[in-house]
């Protein structure tokens, strides 16, 4: 049950029985089918609907080592946690077990009821992981002191205008994969499609003061 959205995703010979030892086909037709799963969930589920076409990404779950590194530059911090685009949750499992309060947005219905399932069935309550179904460009994340992205390119350059004018001076924001190409990173860990880059909310605002727009809450209520 745990892995089973990512099992049927990646074994084609559920659907290709006859051609089990056809690599080729096998290989062709895992394509085909994470193609249109991805064009099915970007262009036909509710949610996804209403997300502008430059800002559609799709689902692809982290590696266990892009978890760890993501876990690595977490260390020593603590306080609210979102994941911004949560998938199946690994990462905000993840997290939650290092002690964040941790919320994942996610669109894909059948994604969050994936994970929201999985955290019952991991009896963690709900003030430790909250799955919501919400679309996080219009979600203000301003009560966070923690984010991590796992996206896409085209998406970046938007997404750090958003987190500089809502998050609290004292975030960090992790990005997995796809760093933020005019923000200078406080951090980075692993290498090629592994790779992680935290980035100090703080320091980005004071390079980019006209973009800048601090969160009007106090400090302390982000703890
Ligand atoms: C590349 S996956 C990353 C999944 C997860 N964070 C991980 O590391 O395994 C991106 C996720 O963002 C979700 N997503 C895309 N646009 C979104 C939006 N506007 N609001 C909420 N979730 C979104 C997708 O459904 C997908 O599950």
């Amino acid at each position: 049950m745990e892995d089973s959205i990512e099992v049927i995703l990646q074994d084609p010979g559920w659907f290709l029985p006859h051609y089990r030892d056809n690599s080729l086909l096998a290989t062709l037709g895992g394509a085909a089918l994470t193609a249109s799963y991805g064009l099915w969930t970007m262009f036909v589920l509710p949610g996804f609907r209403k997300v502008p076409m430059r800002l559609k990404v799709p689902y692809l779950p982290s590696s266990a080592k892009q978890t760890a590194n993501v876990m690595k530059l977490l260390e020593g911090r603590r306080g609210r946690l979102a994941d911004l685009g949560s998938g199946d949750g690994r990462l905000v499992f993840a997290a939650c077990s290092a002690g964040f309060q941790c919320t994942g947005f996610e669109i894909n219905s059948i994604l969050l009821a994936y994970s929201r399932r999985k955290a019952k069935w991991k009896g963690i309550p709900p003030t430790q992981v909250n799955f919501v179904s919400k679309d996080f460009w219009t979600s203000d994340v301003s009560k966070y002191r923690n984010v991590t992205v796992f996206l896409a390119p085209g998406v970046m350059e938007e997404l750090g205008e958003k987190l500089i004018r809502e998050l609290p001076r004292e975030s960090q924001v992790i990005a997995c994969r796809f760093s933020f190409l005019t923000w200078p990173s406080a951090s980075t860990e692993g290498s090629g499609l592994d790779q992680v880059w935290a980035y100090d909310i703080d320091s980005i605002r004071r390079l980019a003061p006209v973009m800048s727009k601090p969160s009007t809450l106090p400090a302390k209520l982000h703890f």
